[in-house]
């Protein structure tokens, strides 16, 4: 794992985003994987100003989404692909066909996952996937004792991450759903360049379980460390928790780019 701290959330945003910039350097058309959530809200701002700047193009990538809540047909604002094409995919101009996600109102939810894992073999494979980490160790919403293996499929919330995401749903528990489709670990996995980020205190005990401690399904975001390219960017205060930070900043922090993470 590479560990790379920031001062701010607005310098993990460009740190995370130079690695998509690299990327799409190499192979403009790439296949990305986008979470949802606050954390990636700053790599999207620096993505969409460099498009606005004419510097970046969007136009060969493909994107899949991580997960997607059962219940709420596409459009409804409050669906992940709702989100993602708010937050990212309208303003860097990719057509409603270059971005992908799983179907929550699907009639067989037991046939959308691995409609859905085909349809990423298909396009290659995910070549960038961007992530989050839950306050209880969630990646995607594989909720803890999620099989490290596990592929896509449905998922039930804990009551904690209903209560984390309840903000979305004007601060009301019992109006997020229970149910989710998710990309399984095994599926997060797979991709070729994992970058995760967290800001803030509330992240700090969840990093540090992650990269600092033994590997658990009760805390599947550790299962990253299987992984041979992951690129974790932290803000100072995610990166509290951490008895190693010295070590990680003498290490990584004079990286000029992403070129080789
Ligand atoms: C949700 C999403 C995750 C995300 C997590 C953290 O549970 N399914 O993909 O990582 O929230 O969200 P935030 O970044 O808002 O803290």
């Amino acid at each position: 794992m590479e560990v790379v701290i920031e001062p701010d959330a607005d310098a993990v945003g460009k740190r995370a985003a130079s690695a998509v910039v690299n990327l799409l350097a190499r192979k403009p058309n790439a296949v990305l994987g986008l979470a949802t959530g606050s954390s990636p809200l700053p790599v999207y701002k620096e993505l969409i100003r460099q498009v606005e700047r004419g510097q970046l193009s969007f136009g060969g990538v493909r994107c899949f989404l991580l997960d997607e809540y059962v219940g709420l047909s596409s459009d409804h604002p409050d669906s992940y692909l709702s989100f993602i094409r708010r937050e990212f995919a309208r303003p860097v101009g990719l057509a409603p066909e270059q971005v992908h996600g799983l179907d929550g109102s699907a009639t067989d939810l037991l046939a959308e996952p691995d409609r859905y894992e085909r349809a990423i073999r298909d396009a290659g494979g995910i070549d960038l996937q961007i992530l989050g980490i839950g306050s209880d160790g969630h990646i995607g919403f594989n909720e803890p004792i999620s099989s490290l293996g596990s592929r896509t499929r449905l998922k039930t919330l804990t009551r904690s991450s209903r209560a984390d995401n309840a903000r979305f749903f004007g601060g009301d528990v019992d109006a997020v759903p229970r149910h989710v489709l998710t990309q399984g670990i095994g599926t997060i996995l797979e991709a070729r360049h994992v970058v995760l980020v967290a800001m803030g205190q509330s992240k700090a005990r969840p990093v540090r379980k992650m990269i600092e401690e033994p590997v658990a399904a009760m805390f599947p975001a550790s299962a990253l460390q299987f992984h041979p390219h992951v690129s974790v960017v932290l803000d100072e205060l995610a990166a509290k928790g951490l008895a190693n930070a010295s070590y990680y900043r003498e290490t990584f922090a004079n990286k000029p780019d992403y070129q080789a993470l």
